[in-house]
């Protein structure tokens, strides 16, 4: 494979837009190696990022995309968002011989097929809830109706994290259900998952694998939910914190012997050569562990908050999972800093809301603090404005959660656009009640 002799690290493109893809930029810039860093296409915030270039291309355009990253000599390729995953662009990069950090298409199924992912976890023997898969109105009916507990609901295929719901009552499961076998989500909800509802914390985990062997990031928690006291409707994210320390060292280690190994052997066994990072998204339930989702990317904004932990070697790291050379007891993290992060985001979402509106940042002091760009765009008159739904991820590190947050909330006063709404209680689980008092 092109590059395994020489090793070199000078060009690498990110593929995505993102808070994520900007933090992963922000931490592989740090190696000496490396020289330049292609974004395709970024953000408004990429080119405040040391060693950062946009580049507008449409990377589903194959062969425009593999003309450029042959014109630029490109020695790694990180494949950021979910959906040029699972649509094989991994497969098309690496048939060109290109080594590429992100899984192929068979292994992006962990995260395009949920009911495959539960095929999956029940050959492997792996933790999760009770599932039935359903195409017809009638089987959904014949088991919510005799169901003895309550069920959720989701959409089989990729639906921007908005695939999943959260009945309150078996009338409810049942119209939901109905709308998703009828069309809400196109092709994406032709089969739906009614899976038992667990309970207990969230924590995602991440290990990233060279096809056979893989080494851990810190753990986060994220917090997906819209409104303060984890209440409303569903997000990507509005923040997140790591290391989570609801899971000692101990109890990470019955992870990986319950989740994360069983789970590596058995894309192995299916002959699935995964390059790439592998997320989980666990419940800590009363009866231990559960896979609630796998996902074949970073996590946002759980990357944005995980990668200033990270150390100059981390992009060696993503080169040798692409490049399948892992030993896997490689050191990951120079940090013993708590990082926290707290998404800004335009008023209205995630249903709809309004963009291109100005962004100011006043003195923002950088120390130990990341301001990575998320939904942000620049308008024709050079001036940063917002073009998403999550718009900034202002991320903070420090020696426990108390000060990381409330030097990101002090950073969130000095930051303004029109209609910016953050959480105020991110991180609540891990943060003392005086530092959750925190004025608008
Ligand atoms: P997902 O998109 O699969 O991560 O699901 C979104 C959210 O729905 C998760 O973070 C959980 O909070 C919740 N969820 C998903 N599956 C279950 C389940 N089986 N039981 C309880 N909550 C769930
Ligand atoms: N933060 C959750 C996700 O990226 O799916």
């Amino acid at each position: 494979m092109k590059n395994q002799v020489k090793h070199k690290l000078e060009n690498i493109v990110i593929i995505g837009n993102g808070g994520r893809e900007n933090a992963l930029a922000w931490a592989i810039q740090k190696n000496a190696l490396v020289k330049n860093i292609y974004l395709i296409p970024g953000n408004g915030g990429s080119l405040g990022i040391n060693k950062c270039q946009n580049i507008n291309l449409d990377y589903e355009n194959k062969s425009l995309l593999k003309e450029k990253l042959n014109n630029l000599d490109v020695d790694l390729v990180i494949i950021g968002p979910e959906t040029p995953l699972a649509n094989g662009l991994g497969d098309y990069l690496r048939d060109q011989n290109f080594p590429v950090f992100g899984p192929n298409q068979d292994g992006a199924k962990l995260e395009s097929s949920k009911s495959w992912a539960k095929s999956f976890m029940q050959d492997a023997n792996i933790p999760t809830a009770s599932f039935w898969k359903i195409t017809t109105v009638n089987e959904a009916e014949e088991i919510i109706l005799k169901s003895t507990f309550p069920l959720v609901v989701k959409a089989d295929g990729l639906a921007s994290g908005k695939g999943v719901f959260i009945p309150e009552t078996s009338q409810e499961c049942l119209k939901i259900t109905k709308e998703i076998l009828n069309g809400k989500f196109g092709k994406s909800g032709k089969i739906v998952l009614l899976e038992e509802k667990i309970e207990g914390p969230e924590i995602s985990v991440f290990a990233i694998c060279d096809g056979k062997r893989y080494v851990l990031l810190p753990t986060a928690q994220d917090h997906k939910r819209i409104e303060e006291n984890d209440k409303g409707l569903n997000t990507g994210g509005m923040g997140a914190y790591s290391p989570a320390p609801i899971i000692s060292k101990k109890e990470l280690e019955g992870i990986c012997d319950t989740i994360i190994k069983p789970s590596i052997n058995e894309l192995l066994k299916r002959n699935i050569d995964y390059r790439g990072v592998l997320y989980f998204g666990l419940m800590i339930t009363k009866s231990g562990p559960k896979v609630i989702e796998y996902n074949c990317r970073f996590g946002d904004p759980e990357c944005q908050t995980i990668m200033p932990l990270m150390d100059s070697n981390f992009a060696n790291l993503l080169y040798k999972c692409a490049v399948g050379n892992l030993i896997g007891d490689e050191k990951i993290s120079s940090s013993s800093q708590a990082s926290v992060c707290v998404i800004a985001a335009s008023k209205g979402y995630p249903l709809d809301f309004e963009t291109g509106f100005p962004i100011s940042f006043n003195n923002i002091n950088q120390n130990n603090q990341q301001i990575f760009h998320s939904g942000t765009s620049i308008d024709k008159n050079g001036d940063i404005v917002t073009s998403g739904g999550r718009v900034l991820s202002v991320v903070c590190q420090g020696d426990n959660f108390d000060s990381a947050f409330n030097s990101a909330y002090e950073t969130l006063k000095k930051i303004n656009f029109k209609g910016i709404y953050f959480r105020k209680d991110i991180g609540h689980q891990v943060r003392t009640k005086k530092s959750l008092n925190v004025e608008s």
